[in-house]
């Protein structure tokens, strides 16, 4: 007896150890911050071997990253050990970056600062084939600093360039566009400035373009629609103004296109839908306006949808119920009205449900109940006016939101006080649940109320066994 009560304190202990875990992973979710990375960044993880986590890293999730390190981390090549094979040439030019972007604060610099312009190859971060041509170099997060020289033409068998991460400014150098074998640029976390660069429209075998948090402005040069390789392409955080670059819409390789945080503005095009092989779309934080197109129902690989803080206003297309794919989905901060539709329940893999701060009416559907994988939801500032259903969540379900709304119709008692319930799980405006957290919400008072259930729970679990 006193073994089984013993086990029943420690379900118990646990389970309130459970509960102040529960939301705390989301911090400020429910806030107005305009900070881009809270609601759906997962991991953090960086694409492409940039070290920020602290911005501009939500919708890059283990997927992509590991996608980036593939394209990036490939090292088939072998630095020739006879260096008579090398180009002097393109040693030089790799010199002159030396010179220019403060190479003697370089956090590794091996080889460099030679004055043996047959030994590039070895330098560090330097890759060659085995004909001795500096095919990839690799200066991420290398303390390189200045502009770079424009001498790009003297190093035409690049296939890779890493630039990430370090305190490149000015613009991109011309002589890019004769480095046509390029596959993948990265030049994430650089105060990079001047209007993109036409050279990625003649390049035939460019996979992936890495060029988020710089300062480039204009637009996507209607070139690039040549670009039909490319299916990584990131251009957030920087200062991009304009509509929806068409040439982005002929580009049906895409995997993942990101240009978040940018002062795009207009409609979204219909075209849009052209892309159907986007796994990541991620516009979070422009200007945009008007309907989401319904064409975005042709995009059944998405994975990941995040179309917040716009002004995007009318009803969520039904079309967007096709997207069985997808797994997260941030339609926040927004002008959308209508209904949640019941066809919410085929998409059954969403385990991140964010469309707090529109104007959504009538019921949560009952159809929430077979959404097993969520892990997170947040409805709150809304205007939901009808029933909360008395499905269950999977439990735990991490985190979950939906203050304030105006539900009509709640569960009885038994469901809002039944743990696995999506009533007991969420902040509902049902009286019982809310009734001291009503006026406002924010992860932290969701957290408490969360908390506060668990502790009275634990409570009347102790008073009962003794
Ligand atoms: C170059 O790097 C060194 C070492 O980090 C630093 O002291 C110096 O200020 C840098 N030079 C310039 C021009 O920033
Ligand atoms: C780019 O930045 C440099 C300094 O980093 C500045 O001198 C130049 O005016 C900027 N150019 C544009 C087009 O903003
Ligand atoms: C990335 O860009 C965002 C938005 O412009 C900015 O808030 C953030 O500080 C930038 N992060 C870094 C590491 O530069
Ligand atoms: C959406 O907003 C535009 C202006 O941005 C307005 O003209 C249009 O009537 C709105 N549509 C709906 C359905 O509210």
């Amino acid at each position: 007896m006193r073994l089984i009560l013993g086990i029943l304190i420690l379900l118990a202990i646990l389970k309130l150890v459970t509960c102040q875990d529960d939301g705390s992973d989301l911090g400020d979710d429910g806030s107005d911050s305009d900070h881009p990375s809270d609601d759906l960044s997962d991991t953090s993880s960086e694409d492409a071997g940039t070290s920020d986590t602290s911005d501009g890293s939500d919708m890059t999730d283990t997927t992509d990253a590991t996608d980036a390190t593939d394209n990036l981390g490939t090292s088939d090549n072998t630095s020739p050990t006879d260096s008579g094979s090398v180009n002097p040439t393109a040693c030089t030019a790799l010199n002159q970056w030396y010179t220019s972007l403060n190479g003697t604060g370089w956090a590794a610099r091996t080889g460099w600062g030679t004055t043996d312009m047959s030994t590039c190859c070895t330098w560090y971060g330097v890759e060659c084939s085995i004909l001795g041509q500096v095919t990839k170099i690799r200066l991420g997060s290398n303390r390189l600093q200045g502009q770079l020289p424009n001498n790009l033409n003297m190093l035409p068998d690049l296939t890779m360039i890493d630039l990430s991460n370090n305190r490149l400014y000015g613009p991109l150098p011309d002589t890019l566009s004769s480095v046509t074998k390029l596959q993948s640029f990265n030049a994430n976390f650089n105060e990079l400035n001047g209007t993109l660069p036409t050279a990625f429209g003649s390049m035939l075998a460019l996979t992936s373009v890495y060029m988020r948090n710089n300062s480039f402005t204009g637009t996507v040069p209607d070139n690039w629609e040549s670009s039909l390789t490319l299916t990584d392409l990131y251009l957030g955080s920087n200062k991009l103004t304009g509509p929806f670059p068409t040439a982005l819409t002929k580009l049906t390789k895409l995997e993942y296109l990101v240009i978040d945080n940018n002062g795009f503005n207009g409609a979204l095009p219909n075209e849009i839908g052209n892309l159907v092989n986007l796994f990541t779309l991620n516009l979070k934080n422009n200007n945009f306006y008007g309907p989401i197109p319904s064409t975005i129902g042709s995009l059944v690989r998405l994975n990941t949808l995040t179309l917040s803080s716009q002004a995007l206003n009318g009803t969520i297309p039904d079309t967007i119920y096709n997207l069985v794919n997808l797994e997260k989905l941030d339609l926040s901060n927004n002008r959308l009205t209508g209904n949640l539709s019941p066809k919410i329940g085929s998409l059954v893999k969403l385990t991140k449900i964010m469309m707090s701060h529109n104007g959504l009416t009538g019921d949560i559907p009952d159809q929430f109940g077979s959404l097993t994988q969520l892990q997170s939801v947040m409805l709150n500032y809304n205007s939901f006016n009808g029933q909360f259903p008395a499905t269950t969540a999977p439990l735990p379900l991490g985190f979950c939101n939906m203050i304030p709304n105006q539900f009509q119709t709640c569960p009885d008692k038994s469901v809002l006080g039944n743990v696995e319930s999506l009533a007991f799980q969420c902040s509902v405006d049902c009286g019982l649940i809310t009734g001291t957290t009503k006026k406002k919400s924010s992860g932290v008072q969701v957290t408490h109320s969360i908390g506060k259930i668990c502790m009275a729970l634990f409570v009347s679990i102790i008073a009962l066994l003794l």
